[in-house]
């Protein structure tokens, strides 16, 4: 019998009265504790917080404690708990936590777990080119692949931490990625051994990493606690905990954390104050002078080694994307109408964006168009892509899609640009738009049925990388120049794909 069961029987508290509802707090500290912690803040298994368990839709919640996870530690629950029981532990786990417990330095410090095995390699263990490897993340299982870009044959498939999110980032050489899960752990990998290095929980609930230019830094934008925090890229060690605090006391969740490298700076995108921030970091940051707002403020002060700008805006931005200068940046409110322009060098909004339908900025593109830089969104809500001039900020073309889209991308040797079908009934089709005409040339279906989604490009653009979005996904590899299909690999939902070559070189056809 478990202390507790002990406990309430001595208490005179029966666990499972016939009448009354299930004690779904008692359930949860009986049965999930263990795994889940008391605090359901996640242990060996997941945190179970409403900003986690979102991505459940339906009766998921319920199915995953009826009838556990295969496979893993998650055991069925069905044989022991009565529906009700199963139905308030759900309700339990979907209901907010009333008090964050403190996540400051010393808890992520107390977190961090190196790979007693890890022996760093000083050249790449394979033979294939380094600069044009794929990490695949498989959020099925939660497992990452590693792809040799020519040959398209799998290297090796490694655990990563649970429901990893976001894009992972490597370093300029090509050698160390780093993954950020939902539950805020951020795992280091050693491509060139193929081995990890270590992990630690930054954060409580996470939304994404960037990683400095000069490969020193990760920045973690944070949901729980209300932090960035910025950890060191070498052994994960904790170098500073900025508190997002409006300068009207509010705090704000991070939507995300963007890597700036012109301007050795991340710039992040606040959800619930109408201000950008960016954090500049480096011996000497060339935008030192901007980090304070002379007109209210006074002189700066040096001697923090990352000190933060604010911008103040009229509105709440949380969705970004930069011009490959990093001069100006497009943003987007999940809730509003229209975007802005912010022009980064004199810190403030110049333009409105005529975009409805909430356009999915961060995955955007730019290209080439009659001379002019274009970019193009796909948006979450409109069956439609915009293509906008980047020099007055105009639409210059709508092109109808079969659905609201997701993820969008090209390369700079590629004539196409290719966006999915993300929502609706038509989430098994990927369009191909020709770049010069704006036109939809090709709509693949890949997998009837399936969600069809995020394309990532190799190295030299002639090949497009497609996944199949399920369980028992795969991924399908293009020529992108003929779309025929040149082969198709298993994989337990590759959520994403990540050339080493377009990302360290910032290409304008991926996103960052
Ligand atoms: C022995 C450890 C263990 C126990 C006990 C346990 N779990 Fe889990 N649970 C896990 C693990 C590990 C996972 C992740 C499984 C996977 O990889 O999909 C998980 C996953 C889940 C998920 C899905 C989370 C997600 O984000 O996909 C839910 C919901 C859940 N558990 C609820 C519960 C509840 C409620 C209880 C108690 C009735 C419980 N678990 C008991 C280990 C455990």
């Amino acid at each position: 019998m478990s202390t507790l069961k002990l406990a309430a029987m001595l208490l005179g508290v029966t666990t499972a009265p016939l009448s009354a509802a299930p004690d779904a707090n008692l359930l949860f500290q009986e049965n999930c504790a263990s795994c889940h912690a008391e605090t359901r803040l996640g242990g060996t298994g997941p945190a179970l917080i409403p900003q986690t368990l979102k991505r459940l839709k339906g009766d998921a919640i319920m199915e995953a404690i009826r009838d556990g996870r295969p496979a893993t530690q998650m055991p069925v629950f069905s044989d022991s708990l009565t529906e009700d029981e199963i139905k308030a532990l759900a309700d339990l786990v979907k209901t907010p936590l009333d008090a964050i417990p403190p996540w400051g330095a010393e808890e992520i410090a107390a977190s961090l777990e190196l790979n007693p095995d890890y022996v760093p390699a000083d050249k790449p263990q394979f033979s294939s080119d380094p600069m044009n490897l794929f990490i695949v993340v498989e959020t099925g299982d939660h497992h990452a692949s590693l792809l040799d870009g020519d040959s398209f044959e799998r290297l090796t498939r490694f655990p990563t931490p649970f429901a990893v999110h976001g894009g992972p980032k490597f370093t300029s050489d090509g050698r160390y990625v780093f993954f950020m899960s939902r539950d805020g752990w951020v795992m280091k990998y050693d491509i060139w051994s193929m081995q990890e290095v270590g992990r630690v929980r930054g954060a409580l609930n996470s939304r994404n990493i960037a990683l400095s230019s000069d490969n020193k830094h990760i920045a973690l934008a944070n949901y729980l606690p209300h932090t960035l925090v910025i950890l060191s890229a070498d052994d994960l060690s904790v170098e500073k905990i900025i508190d997002i605090k409006g300068s009207d006391g509010k705090t704000s969740r991070v939507s995300a954390v963007y890597q700036a490298p012109p301007r050795n700076s991340f710039i992040m995108a606040l959800k619930d104050i109408p201000e950008v921030w960016e954090v500049f970091y480096g011996e000497d940051p060339p935008f030192y002078g901007f980090v304070h707002d002379y007109r209210d403020e006074g002189p700066p002060e040096q001697t923090d080694p990352f000190p933060v700008r604010r911008i103040k805006l009229d509105d709440y931005l949380d969705d970004f994307f930069f011009d490959q200068k990093y001069e100006f940046l497009m943003g987007a409110a999940r809730n509003a109408k229209n975007g802005q322009v912010v022009d980064l060098v004199i810190g403030r909004k110049i333009s409105d964006l005529a975009l409805s339908g909430l356009p999915h900025l961060g995955s955007g593109i730019s290209w080439n168009w009659q001379g002019k830089t274009v970019m193009a969104t796909p948006h979450l809500r409109d069956s439609k892509i915009s293509v906008i001039d980047m020099k007055d900020w105009s639409v210059v073309k709508t092109i109808p899609t079969k659905g609201p889209g997701f993820f969008m991308r090209s390369h700079e040797k590629s004539r196409y640009a290719w966006t999915d079908v993300f929502f609706g009934p038509n989430k098994d089709l990927m369009h191909i738009i020709d770049k010069q005409t704006l036109e939809i040339v090709r709509t693949l279906k890949p997998a009837p049925g399936k969600t069809a989604a995020h394309i990532e490009f190799d190295r030299d653009g002639s090949h497009a990388i497609l996944s199949i979005w399920e369980n028992d996904g795969a991924i399908v590899i293009y020529n992108a120049e003929t779309f025929e299909e040149v082969k198709r690999i298993p994989m337990s939902k590759p959520s994403g794909k990540y050339n080493v070559w377009n990302k360290i070189t910032f290409s304008e056809g991926t996103s960052h």
